[in-house]
């Protein structure tokens, strides 16, 4: 009832991200079918799109010959949230497939994920892809635009208070403008939201990029954006202060563009806590083991810290060999952008460095890295959660990293394990009970892995007890009603008093 209430007083919702929420697949005899995806943000904001009478608009994961091709509604069998996700609430947008993998690996994901990330030597800058990458991020605003005056026109009850584009992620930065000058141009009122999903770099890293200006002036076009934590908005305010030369309100976060005052804010994203633990009550016994694990859940990425991790793991074998034999490393890998390059090499390095540890120590009775590269599904993962001992979450750098709040909601059992983060992820942030670990400094994170092996049960007790109250009440309900918040109060004549 809480989305319902929200969401009739401010019209309806129109949400757009590159992926769908889920994705589609042709079978074996030619029909399409939806595979859904269990996503956190997913669970959150497909109930207020299918209660708010809204639309979600993306990419369907699937290039159609015939771009007409009806929509698959979901499976009877279906229980995903995305369920209720009649296909009239959906809009699949097409786009070229060359120009799509210019879009998204050419310039998403060599581009904006590495320099985001404030890996600079890993982006690649190409006129070519960026052109792309503007011209799909044209598409997604020609087609939401459309949604909205279809919306408009079509009769339905879409409550009284303009419609709320919710746009996602650094795919996506440069959508609202022509979205909102339509709009203006056609008379049909909205009110625009962005979030970015990954970290927000300072600036003397953003300004690397050739056309930053251009994609500041993208994200200006929202009425509010949002992201993870108050240092990526600062980082955004500067941006904007130095590189397009807006007036700027630091302690209120607004930004002054082209007459109009954008709000910044910070709405660190939750998870669904009591999905996961009630995953995490019934979850099945699934290591057969008497060692302790020590868990690793990422997707294969560079950022997430993989490298260092395996060596911090091999340092604590080297300097404590009294936990030889007596813990693992359980590394679950997921594939992820295996089209790049970057991620081509890391899986090598990966296969590498895990064979040459575990030939270095392992013993007839036990090897030191269990390594799956694969998916696993919701429950085994709430079963690994659940039954290991140290949850270790160590990107070099990361938006915020839902790992750490799930690993935490599924430690139910007493007394529990302890959790070890990086203060680079905007989880660190906030999870100050846990043990807090620079990834970079091996020796240093060896440490902490030693001290979360020791730790005595009722510390682990406190800290946990602290840590799991934490997610719960700021759970991802929590944040969609954050982000609806900060949208429905948008005023017009905001002051800027404080302005320099
Ligand atoms: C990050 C991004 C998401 C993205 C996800 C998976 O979490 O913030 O927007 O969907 O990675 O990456 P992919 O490229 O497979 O969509």
């Amino acid at each position: 009832t809480d989305f319902k209430n929200v969401v009739a007083s401010s019209g309806c919702m129109i949400v757009v991200s590159n992926r769908l929420p889920f994705v589609l697949e042709r079978t074996e005899n030619g029909k399409l079918i939806r595979k859904a995806s269990a996503g956190g943000l997913v669970t959150a904001v497909a109930p207020v799109v299918v209660n708010g009478n809204g639309l979600w608009i993306g990419w369907p994961g699937i290039h159609l010959e015939d771009p007409n091709e009806p929509i698959p509604e979901s499976d009877p069998t279906d229980i995903t949230p995305t369920a209720g996700l009649k296909s009239k609430k959906v809009v699949a947008v097409h786009i070229d497939p060359v120009k799509f993998d210019d879009y998204y690996n050419g310039c998403c994901n060599a581009t904006f994920w590495p320099l985001f990330h404030s890996m600079p030597d890993r982006a690649v800058f190409r006129r070519d892809k960026w052109k792309a990458y503007v011209e799909v991020n044209k598409e997604f605003a020609n087609r939401t635009f459309e949604a909205l005056k279809n919306l408009k026109h079509s009769g339905e009850d879409i409550g009284t208070d303009a419609p709320l584009i919710w746009i996602h992620d650094y795919h996506l930065m440069v959508a609202a403008n022509w979205i909102r000058e339509a709009a203006i141009e056609e008379e049909i009122s909205c009110k625009i939201g962005f979030f970015l999903h990954i970290p927000f770099p300072p600036w003397d890293i953003f300004r690397l990029f050739p056309w930053a200006d251009e994609i500041l002036q993208g994200m200006l076009g929202c009425d509010m954006v949002g992201f993870h934590i108050t240092d990526y908005c600062l980082n955004f305010v500067d941006c904007c202060q130095r590189c397009l030369g807006c007036r700027v309100d630091r302690k209120n976060l607004l930004v002054e563009h082209g007459g109009r005052t954008v709000r910044v804010r910070a709405l660190p994203i939750g998870i669904p806590f009591e999905r996961f633990v009630e995953l995490a009550e019934k979850a099945p016994k699934l290591l057969s083991t008497n060692q302790k694990i020590i868990l690793g859940v990422d997707r294969l990425d560079y950022t997430k810290g993989l490298v260092h991790r395996l060596l911090a793991f091999e340092r604590l074998l080297e300097n404590y060999p009294e936990h030889r034999e007596k813990a693992s490393l359980l590394q679950i890998a997921v594939p992820s952008r295996t089209d790049v390059k970057e991620y081509q090499d890391l899986k090598e390095e990966m296969d590498q460095l895990v064979g040459r540890i575990n030939g270095r120590f392992t013993t007839p009775n036990w090897s030191p890295i269990r390594y799956i590269y694969g998916c696993i599904n919701q429950n085994q993962l709430a079963a690994f959660y659940k039954e290991s001992a140290v949850g270790l979450v160590t990107p070099l750098r990361d938006g915020m990293n839902l790992v750490a709040k799930e690993f935490v909601a599924c430690q139910i059992n007493v007394p529990p394990g302890v959790l070890i983060v990086s203060p680079f992820a905007g989880a660190g942030e906030t999870m100050h009970e846990a043990i807090i670990c620079n990834p970079y400094e091996i020796e240093s994170a060896s440490e902490c892995l030693h001290r979360a092996l020791t730790m005595p049960e009722d510390e682990r007790i406190l800290r946990m007890n602290y840590l799991r109250r934490r997610e719960k009440i700021n759970d991802v309900n929590y944040w969609t009603r954050s982000f609806l918040h900060a949208m429905g109060s948008l005023a017009t004549q905001e002051g800027l008093d404080d302005m320099d």
